[in-house]
């Protein structure tokens, strides 16, 4: 990828982090994913008073982009962190939504860029972060 290209992610990410709505974690979150075809679909954690219907910055930009027709990814950048400091740390994406990652990525190539801001960042393969995941291919039936 060109450091142009991660370092637009990062920003939006960045951007999207701002529509966080967290009243309980106080921990915001922003993710901005690029398709094959060149565009950024961008997301925030949504949290709720029921706590468990919360759902991933990471996620939102997913469900969003494959309810508009993308199933192809090439990246993601996430950026996160306490609401009332700067993003000090890595904000790396939790076990669900890795698990999401790998239903529409391929684990070699799919990048999970993860910035603090778009000068300092770190970018990893999904099959750093996901060894041995499950996916479709182990539903994929011989003859199917
Ligand atoms: N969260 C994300 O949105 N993405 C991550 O990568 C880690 C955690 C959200 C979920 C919850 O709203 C808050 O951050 C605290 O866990």
């Amino acid at each position: 990828m060109e450091i142009r290209q991660i370092k637009e992610l990062i920003d939006k990410a960045t951007a999207a982090r701002g529509f966080a709505y967290a009243p309980y974690s106080n921990f915001l979150v922003g993710a901005a994913l690029l398709t094959c075809k060149n565009q950024i679909y961008t997301g925030c954690n949504i949290e709720s008073a029921s706590y468990s219907p919360s759902n991933c910055a990471e996620r939102t930009a997913f469900f969003k982009a494959v309810s508009e027709g993308e199933r192809d990814f090439l990246a993601i950048a996430i950026v996160g962190g306490a609401k009332l400091s700067p993003v000090k740390q890595l904000c790396p994406p939790c076990g669900v939504c890795r698990q999401v990652m790998m239903e529409f990525c391929d684990v070699e190539n799919f990048k999970i860029i993860l910035g603090i801001s778009s000068e300092h960042y770190s970018i990893f393969n999904l099959i750093e972060l996901l060894p041995m995941g499950f996916g479709p291919k182990n539903l994929a039936l011989e003859g199917n």
